[in-house]
Formats: structure tokens, C-alpha cells, sequence
């Protein structure tokens, strides 16, 4: 796999999965963009990528629509071309239906489905330029329902949707599929427990999170949970040509947990 030459968008790149996303594709040539809202962990993950390429740091609220579109803008300008749109940033809503409120599903939906829909109509005519590729990051509570976490699931069963969208009879309404006449592909990957300050951002107690973690043991067939590095290789490579026949997937990252019944 190798990115030399290609410009790579990466959303929620100040920690976790998208962090380590940023520090692998840096190892692989890439020229980056990293985007996020903490500017100090920004410049952490940028100091920690590969010198032979300067990432450019990109400070956004993706609830914002004008920052939302400035990223982009800013990206264009910089390098004049866009290869890669890697839709990562998220939040966590843990709720459920007795104690939810429509401000839980509103977060969830804004940041996780509505700005991802939002940046890649953006981000689509640059990718259609250069033969470019999206990858969401969605979550295994895409594809199965997980506990306490209502609007989350339901969010990433829509990004899930919208990776597809839909290879079906449907077909002009496809992006996977529409995009893919274009020869843009378009692919997810859905992360089982990955540990990284995602719950805890959440609002998970340190101390739930221990519990959390140690129950991931159980609740993945590997008997552990995952890292973040280990969901990285598997964008890196739906990203690169290596996957040149591959869109509109949905692709676990979960020490197996999709396989089981709860
Ligand atoms: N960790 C897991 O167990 C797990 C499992 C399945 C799927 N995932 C998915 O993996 C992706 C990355 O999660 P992670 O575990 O790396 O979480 P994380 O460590 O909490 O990182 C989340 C990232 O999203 C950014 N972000 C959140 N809200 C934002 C907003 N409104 N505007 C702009 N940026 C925003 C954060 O930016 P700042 O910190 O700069 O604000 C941060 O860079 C998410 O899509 C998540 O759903 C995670």
C-alpha cells in the first residue's frame, strides 16, 4: 500500500482510532489533513507522524456547517486535490429508550450521520476528480443492536446505510453504487471495542469504563478488545488500491463479536 501523492482528509483525528489512522498513513507517504477540535492533541498526533510529510492541522466543530465546509476549503487550497475522505469523528450517547431525550438523539445524529452526510456531498466532486475513496467509521452497533447506547446505534445503522446506499434496485440513489460508476468507492469499517477515551468522552465513570473493558473479554470471540492501530491497517487498506474492487462494505473490525448471539 502506498500513498504517496494522495491527500487524505481524516475527521476526529485528535485521538483514538483516528489518531492512529493519521500516524499510519503518514508511515505509508500519505500528505494529511487532520481535523478535530482539540488543537494541543492535534499537534501531538502531528508531531507523531512521519517527517517526511507536514500534516496540515484543521480546527472544526463538525455541528458547525460553515467549519464544516471551511475544512474542506482549507484542505482544496492547501494541496489542491483530495484523495481520501476517512468520515471518523463521532460521540458516544449512551441512553437508552426509558432515558433518553430528543437532545440525545439530536447529538448523536449531528455529529455522527448529519455532518458525514454534510462534508462528503462536499468532499464528492473532489473524489470524483482523482478516482477517490471514502471510508466511515461506523461501529459494530451498526450492525447489531448493543444496550444503552439507543441514538448511537441508530446513527451508525445510518452511516452503515449510507455506505451502502443502497446496492439495491434502487440504483441512482446508491451512493456506493452511483459513485462507483465514477469510480469512487466508498466503504465502512465497524469497530467492535477498541480502547481508546471514547465512552469516557461519553460519559462512561473511569471506573464502568474498567468493567467495560473487562467484559469486552467475554463479549469478543478473541477474548479481548481491539486497538486502535488494528481498526487503522484495515481503513488503510480499504483506502488504498490493494481494494480496488471493493465498495459499498461494511466491514467488522471486532475480534468476532458480529458472529455471535448476544
Ligand atoms: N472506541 C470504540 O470502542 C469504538 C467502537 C466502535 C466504533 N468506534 C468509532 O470510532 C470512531 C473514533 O472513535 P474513537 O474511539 O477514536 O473516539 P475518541 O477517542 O473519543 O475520538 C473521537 C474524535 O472525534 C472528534 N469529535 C467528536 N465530536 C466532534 C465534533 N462535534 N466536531 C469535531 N470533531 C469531533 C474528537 O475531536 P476532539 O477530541 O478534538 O474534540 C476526536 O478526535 C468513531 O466514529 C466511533 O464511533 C469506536
Amino acid at each position: 500500500m502506498k500513498f504517496a501523492g494522495k491527500v487524505i482528509l481524516i475527521t476526529g483525528a485528535s485521538a483514538g482510532i483516528g489518531a492512529a489512522t493519521a500516524i499510519h498513513f503518514s508511515q505509508l507517504g500519505a500528505s494529511l489533513a487532520l481535523a478535530g477540535r482539540n488543537q494541543e492533541n492535534l499537534n501531538k498526533v502531528a508531531s507523531a507522524c512521519n517527517s517526511n510529510s507536514t500534516p496540515l492541522i484543521l480546527l472544526a466543530e463538525l455541528t458547525n456547517e460553515n467549519e464544516t465546509k471551511e475544512l474542506l476549503d482549507k484542505t482544496l487550497a492547501h494541496f489542491g486535490r483530495l484523495d481520501v475522505l476517512i468520515n471518523n469523528a463521532a460521540v458516544d450517547v449512551l441512553v437508552s429508550i426509558e432515558t433518553t431525550t430528543l437532545e440525545d438523539f439530536d447529538r448523536a445524529m449531528d455529529v455522527n450521520v448529519r455532518s458525514v452526510y454534510h462534508l462528503t456531498k462536499l468532499a464528492v466532486p473532489h473524489l470524483i476528480k482523482t478516482k477517490g475513496n471514502i471510508v466511515n467509521i461506523s461501529s459494530i452497533t451498526g450492525l447489531r443492536a448493543f444496550a444503552g447506547a439507543l441514538p448511537y446505534c441508530m446513527s451508525k445503522a445510518a452511516l452503515d446505510h449510507f455506505t451502502r446506499y443502497i446496492i439495491s434496485f434502487l440504483k441512482t440513489l446508491c451512493t456506493a453504487l452511483h459513485l462507483a460508476s465514477k469510480q469512487v468507492r466508498v466503504n465502512g469499517v465497524n469497530p467492535g471495542v477498541i480502547v481508546t477515551n471514547f465512552q469516557i468522552n461519553g460519559g462512561m465513570t473511569k471506573e464502568d469504563y474498567k468493567t467495560f473493558i473487562k467484559y469486552a473479554e467475554k463479549t469478543h470471540p478473541l477474548g479481548r478488545p481491539g486497538q486502535p492501530e488494528e481498526v487503522a491497517k484495515v481503513i488503510a487498506f480499504l483506502a488504498s488500491d490493494d481494494a480496488s474492487f471493493i465498495t459499498g462494505a461494511s466491514v467488522p473490525v471486532d475480534g468476532g463479536k458480529h458472529a455471535l448471539c448476544p
